[in-house]
């Protein structure tokens, strides 16, 4: 039995952990075991790589040392929940993922993309999302959410620039494969982000059926 592999995608303050835990609920209540994660992070190995990430310090990453240790943890978090996860026949439903490497590491960073798809084969094999959700919303309104929420992160603190070249990241992947990716206005009330996701539900529920 091989489960189902969700990604919930979008940059900073576009709603993914707020919907993560709505769409869990909608699927759980449909009987199916849903297991909800998050990148970078997901295991305490990883959580804590998540934490070298994110923390703001002095010293500037070296752009190839972020994107390593991006895959690092995202190795540690297939071992030990996305895979074993999978193969029990699970739906993981997973706040971020290699289309956020592609998003802020190459779009944002600059970094090729051609690089970053030779890690992403070497540590995910062939596994990749089943359906990736992408919350897309114009950055400014982004940003003035995620800064409502407090302190800024080693990401939120960039520019506009690195923002936008994000969103476009984003967008272009999902503009190359639609029958993976679903664009979700993410700039919409709440309610109305969630009836988009009820809309979703049905196709969802045939993918859980294989
Ligand atoms: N559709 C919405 N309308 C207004 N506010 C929203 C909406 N969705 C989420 N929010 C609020 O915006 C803030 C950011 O949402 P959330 O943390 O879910 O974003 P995120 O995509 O997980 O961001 P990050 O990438 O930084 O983790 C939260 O305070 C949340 O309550
Ligand atoms: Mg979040």
């Amino acid at each position: 039995m091989t489960g189902l592999f969700i990604t919930l995608e979008g940059p900073e303050g576009a709603g993914k952990s707020t919907n993560r835990e709505y769409l869990a609920e909608r699927l759980r209540a449909a009987g199916i075991e849903v297991v909800l994660t998050r990148e970078p992070g997901g295991t305490p190995l990883a959580e804590r790589i998540r934490d070298v990430l994110l923390a703001p310090v002095d010293e500037v990453m070296n752009p190839d040392t972020e994107l390593l240790l991006v895959f690092a943890a995202r190795a540690q978090h297939l071992a030990e929940v996305i895979r074993p996860a999978l193969a029990r026949g699970a739906v993981v439903l997973c706040d971020r993922f290699t289309d956020s490497t592609y998003a802020y590491q190459g779009g944002g960073r600059g970094l090729s993309l051609e690089r970053i798809a030779i890690l992403e084969t070497f540590v995910q094999g062939d596994l990749r999302p089943d359906l990736t959700l992408i919350f897309d919303l114009p950055v400014e309104v982004g940003l003035a959410r995620a800064s409502a929420r407090g302190r800024l992160d080693r990401f939120e603190l960039e520019g506009r620039a690195f923002f936008d070249a994000v969103r476009t990241a984003f967008l272009e992947r999902a503009k190359a494969d639609p029958a993976r990716y679903v664009l979700v206005d993410a700039a919409q009330p709440l309610a109305q982000v969630q009836q988009s996701l009820d809309a979703l539900l049905p196709r969802l529920l045939e993918l859980t059926r294989g």
